[in-house]
């Protein structure tokens, strides 16, 4: 199992995009240390699968549809993990997407709004549904997904490097309010990590080359992002807030 963090056991954790990809993997780890975990996303099908296979395991799980860019749907998904799973203790907000590469010369108004919307408004309207809870009970811990390409200028659309930049920062402005009250917030920043979808779009020849630009010479693994989320959620790190972890294999350091 790796590592194991005791204080997890019974936690209740939320997990934006739990459908699949990175928020799934993290989903199962968290599964894995006696969490109560709630998956959210838009692929109903997905949800249930992925919380079918941790009540398989023996965790309590919920699999929840709801629109992260949607804050009346989220407040629907909140009341109802409320209801089946008891408050939050910690929120994985991840679900984003859409990185892919515009020359920003052909960039439209359209595409960079819905990029800003799945992954900076989200983030913040995921928040702003779970936070009441955590504020009021004086506990929890809040991760959020950013990306190297927010780190530093990549391959990436720039409004996909906008919004998640704008994920760090509203991060650590996040952690600064809440410091004096109890709730941690941090961001996890990924490399290139090698999902169903990343798998799909980059033949070999170009994982190769992307998994070559980062200094410990492969592409991340879920389990890689899983395994941070885990320890910023944990006890372990209850001195940091406000920070971005990068999970990148070196990728920020050249
Ligand atoms: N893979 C990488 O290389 C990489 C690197 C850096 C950062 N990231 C970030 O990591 C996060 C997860 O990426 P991934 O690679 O695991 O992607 P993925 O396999 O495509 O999964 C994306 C997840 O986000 C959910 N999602 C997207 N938009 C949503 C919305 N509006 N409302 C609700 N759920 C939504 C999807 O849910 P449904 O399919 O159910 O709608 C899905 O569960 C994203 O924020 C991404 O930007 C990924």
């Amino acid at each position: 199992m790796g590592v194991r963090y005791s204080d997890l056991a019974g936690k209740v954790v939320v997990i934006t995009g739990g459908s699949r990809g990175i928020g799934a993997e993290t989903a199962r780890s968290f599964a894995r240390q006696g969490a109560s975990v709630a998956v959210l996303g838009r692929d109903a099908a997905a949800l249930d699968a992925v919380a079918g296979e941790l009540r398989a395991d023996g965790a309590k799980a919920l699999g929840t549809v709801a629109d992260c860019t949607d804050a009346a749907a989220l407040a629907r998904a909140a009341a109802l993990i409320g209801e089946e799973l008891g408050p939050v203790d910690v929120l994985a907000a991840f679900a984003g997407g859409d990185g892919y590469p515009v020359p920003t010369v052909r960039e439209t108004e359209e595409h960079w709004r819905s990029v800003l919307d799945a992954n900076l408004t989200a983030t913040f309207l995921t928040v702003g549904a779970f936070l009441p809870g955590l504020v009021e009970r004086g506990t929890g811990s809040v991760i959020t997904m950013a990306s190297t390409a927010g780190r530093l200028p990549s391959g990436s659309s720039a409004a996909y490097a906008a919004a998640k930049a704008g994920v760090l920062m509203y991060s650590r402005h996040l952690a600064l309010e809440l410091a004096g009250q109890g709730v941690r917030v941090n961001a996890i920043a990924p490399g290139a990590v090698r999902t169903e979808r990343t798998a799909a779009v980059m033949p070999a020849a170009v994982q190769a080359s992307v998994a070559a630009a980062h200094p410990l010479g492969r592409l991340g693994e879920p389990a890689d992002i899983a395994a941070a989320t885990l320890f910023l959620a944990s006890v372990e790190s209850s001195w940091i807030t406000g920070q971005t972890l990068d999970v990148s294999g070196g990728r920020v350091i050249v």
